[in-house]
This record gives C-alpha cells, structure tokens and sequence, in this order.
C-alpha cells in the first residue's frame, strides 16, 4: 500500500530540442505543501505538466494516490475523471487556461463537469468571486482582463472544483503586492484545510509562507537539494549551484565588491 500524493521516480522528459527533466525522484505525502525551486528552464513547468498527467516520463515512473499515472490509465473515463476531481493545476501562462465567454462561465466550467448540482455549483462559483474579489468581473471575456485578473480568474477556476492537490506555477508571477500577499495567505489556509500543494517558483522571498519543504531542480534537471525550505533557502552554496542567487555588486565603505545575493530577506540594493 502507498499512500503517496505522488511517487516520482527517476522520471525523464525531453522536447524536440531540448532536455526538461533528467532522472528526477521525489514523493509527496498527504498534506504537504512543498515549493519547487530551480532556474529558468530547469524542468519546473513541465514536472508539473507531468503530475497534472499532461505529459509523460520517457524513463521512469509517477504513482498518483498509489496507481501508476500514464497515458493508457488516463484513457479511462472513470480513471480521468476522478484524477481531473483530484488534482487541480492553475497554469504559469493564464492565457494557456482561460477560453470561456466570459468569467462567470469560466469558474462555472469545472463544477458543471463535475456534474454537480445546480445549486451547488451557485454556490461555489459565488464564493470563489467572492473570495477572489472578482465580483465586478463577473461578465468580462477572460482575454480582455489585465495579466494579474487573468491569473485570479484562472486560479478562481480551480479552486471551485475543491480539488485535493492543487499545482500552482508561479502563482504570484505578475500580482500586485497585495494580491500577491493575499494569495500567500490563501495558499497556507487551503494547506491548513489539509489540501496538498506543489508550487513552482523561482522568486525565493515568497517560500517561507507558502512551503514548509523545498524540492530544488538544479540546471542539470535533477533534483540538486530536498529538505526542510527554511534550511534549503539557507543553503547559499546550494542556491548558488541551482543559480537561484547572483553576485551582486554593493558599494561597501566606498568600495564596490561583489557578493552572493538571494533577495529572500529584503535587501537594500539603494545603498551606496
Ligand atoms: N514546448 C516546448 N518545446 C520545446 N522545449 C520546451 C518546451 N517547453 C519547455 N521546453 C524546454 O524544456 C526545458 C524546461 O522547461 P520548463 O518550462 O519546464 O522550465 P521551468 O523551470 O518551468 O522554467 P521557467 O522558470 O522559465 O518557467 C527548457 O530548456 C525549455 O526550453
Ligand atoms: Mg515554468
């Protein structure tokens, strides 16, 4: 019996032209919320295409809830659909996501494939405007919004289907600092309900509230550290390998030296 959210195990993946992921193994347990780090091109997206069971392993293997997740089992319309009711993923690119006539139809779209009743369906459209604040957004065409109502609308439309696990790529990428703010602390209450979260990012100072486990992708598309996020984002050595600090020049004393530079506790770059 397994009772891993997800079991990856040394999983690969290439496009055409390029490698994504290069033997990657890690599991997930109910309940976790776990931040996955790594650079620009390091796999993150396409690991979490793979979990949503939008592509598959070349090599290697993922479980999801003790069964294998691959092409043939997501053939199967009973298989699917309760995978679909499961796991929830609000994309990195939200125009990848959105393609109803207008907002209302979009967050209605999932609970009206779950097959739920009218009214509840009401209801959850209405409280996820609600909670979201789109409530003056309601009859908008999703491509006419700005990039952060995008982004609300799409995460808006997961999170009425109440899924278990939920993927987020990028979450804050483009919000403002109080939807961003706003969105951390919905992250950790949707954890705290017992939900589990796998999100992708790159931006460091966000991590301590949204994650307490850090899965680092390094760019040789492995998995380059896994542990406690706290000790992860102390690691310079480590974030320096996955390049997710830079050296930064800093004027010191009046002379300019360089030095590892993460962003995670708000840096005063003006100094001089
Ligand atoms: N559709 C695609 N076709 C070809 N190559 C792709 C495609 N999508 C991603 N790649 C390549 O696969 C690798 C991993 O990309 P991926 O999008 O998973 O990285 P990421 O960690 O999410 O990056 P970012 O931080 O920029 O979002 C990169 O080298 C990228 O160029
Ligand atoms: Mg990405």
């Amino acid at each position: 019996m397994n009772d891993a959210i997800f079991d990856i195990k040394a999983v690969e993946y290439s496009y055409e032209d390029a490698v994504a992921l290069a033997g990657v193994s890690f599991k997930v347990d109910p309940g976790e919320s776990v931040a996955l780090l790594g650079a620009n091109g390091s796999g993150k997206s396409t690991l979490l295409m793979m979990l949503d069971g939008l592509v598959f392993p070349s090599r290697g293997s993922v479980s999801a809830f003790g069964e294998p997740l691959t092409e043939a089992a997501l053939l199967d319309e009973g298989f699917s659909q309760a995978f679909r009711r499961r796991v929830g993923f609000v994309f990195q690119n939200s125009d990848a996501q959105l393609f109803s006539p207008n907002v209302l139809e979009e967050i209605a779209f999932g609970p009206l494939h779950l097959g739920l009743p009218p009214a509840e369906i009401d209801r959850r459209v209405n409280d996820t405007i609600h909670i979201l604040g789109l409530d003056h957004l309601r009859e908008r065409p999703p491509f006419h919004l700005s990039g952060g109502e995008k982004k609300k609308v799409a995460l808006a439309s997961v999170l009425a289907i109440n899924p278990d696990v939920l993927l987020f790529d990028e979450p804050t990428a483009g919000l403002d600092p109080k939807t961003e703010a706003f969105l951390l602390q919905l992250i950790k209450e949707i954890n705290r309900a017992g939900k589990t979260i796998i999100t992708a990012t790159q931006d460091l100072r966000i991590v301590p509230f949204l994650a307490r486990r850090a899965v680092v992708l390094g760019e040789d598309h492995r998995v380059a550290g896994d542990g406690d996020a706290l000790t992860v984002l102390a690691d310079q050595d480590l974030l320096m390998a996955a390049n997710l600090v830079h050296h930064h020049p800093h004027m010191h004393a009046g002379i300019e030296h360089l030095h590892p530079h993460s962003h995670v506790e708000g840096h005063d770059h003006h100094q001089g």
